[in-house]
């Protein structure tokens, strides 16, 4: 039994992902979302231990408040203060964050794109953005420039890129290969509505791929423009189905099939 904790989680697309992926891979697993108010983190980790359950991912509020109560955490997890998946190493828990290595993975398996020696720039500067930062530079990108409506936390963001990060303008789009918006901005637009945008689309052209991570609608007022503009788009679902692949491995120790989770996650 694994499930996701969060508060509101009850429209989670994760159980019908992990769960095809489960069933293709004939693993006798089940996953379940359970709401777990603000406040009821260390609750809820006490309750993994007591009834053995073999996997949770964690969400908005749980990320950081579930930290106290764990064995360990990655070197992810401890730079990011953030945990979305707590898995048993031996008889310890080991808290883990896999929303950044779900981006790289799914843009070098699914989509074809390395961001080894990439130029990329990262709207926003919140818990995605920050994993995504990381992830980035580790993945060896040649500069992770971090784009905020508040520079301060952008240079905060920059700071987990390393030598390779630093906070920028807009005016940085100009010579990026890669361009993720991680901000919130477009959740919740209608399909084909024009705005918001987190940036303005004239900066963005033919040389790019443009990446959000806003999976609802799937085609953003981004990445529509994007698009229009030649660049090359892709949507937030791939992040979705990797980290939970990610999450998936590190539970089992089998490797789910990506096709499986992405068509459950589609549909
Ligand atoms: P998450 O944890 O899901 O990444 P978050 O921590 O709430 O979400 O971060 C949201 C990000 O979107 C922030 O970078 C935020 O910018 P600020 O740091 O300036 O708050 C950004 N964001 C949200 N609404 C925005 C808007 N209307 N325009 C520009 N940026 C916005």
């Amino acid at each position: 039994m694994a499930g996701v904790i969060g508060t509101p989680v009850r429209h989670s697309r994760s159980p019908a992902v992990v769960n095809a992926a489960f069933a293709a891979a004939c693993l006798d697993w089940t996953y379940a979302a359970f709401e777990v108010a603000p406040g009821r983190a260390a609750d809820a980790v006490s309750a993994m231990r007591t009834l053995g359950l073999g996997g949770l991912s964690v969400t908005t509020p749980h990320k950081r408040d579930v930290i106290a109560s764990l064995d360990e955490l990655t070197p992810a997890a401890a730079d990011l203060d953030a945990v979305n998946c707590i898995a048993w190493a031996g008889d310890r828990l080991v808290g883990h964050n896999t929303d950044g290595d779900g981006l790289v993975a799914s843009l070098r398996a699914s989509d074809g794109i390395d961001p080894t020696g990439a130029r990329c720039v990262v709207l926003g500067a919140g818990g995605a953005a920050r994993s995504v930062v990381r992830a980035l530079a580790e993945a060896g990108a040649a500069d992770v420039v971090v784009v905020n409506r508040t520079p301060e936390k952008g240079e905060e963001a920059a700071a987990l890129a390393g030598a390779v990060g630093r906070s920028g303008t807009e005016a940085d789009l100009a010579s990026a290969d890669l361009v993720i918006n991680a901000t919130s901005v477009g959740m919740g637009v209608a399909p084909g509505a024009e705005e918001p945008l987190p940036v303005d689309p004239q900066r963005l052209g033919a040389h790019q791929v443009v990446i959000d991570l806003v999976y609802l609608p799937l085609q953003t007022p981004l990445l529509l423009l994007a698009e229009q503009r030649g660049a090359r788009t892709v949507d937030g679902l791939g992040m979705l189905v990797h980290q939970a692949a990610i999450a998936i491995t590190l539970w089992t120790g089998v490797a789910p099939d990506i096709a499986t989770m992405d068509a459950a996650a589609r549909a």
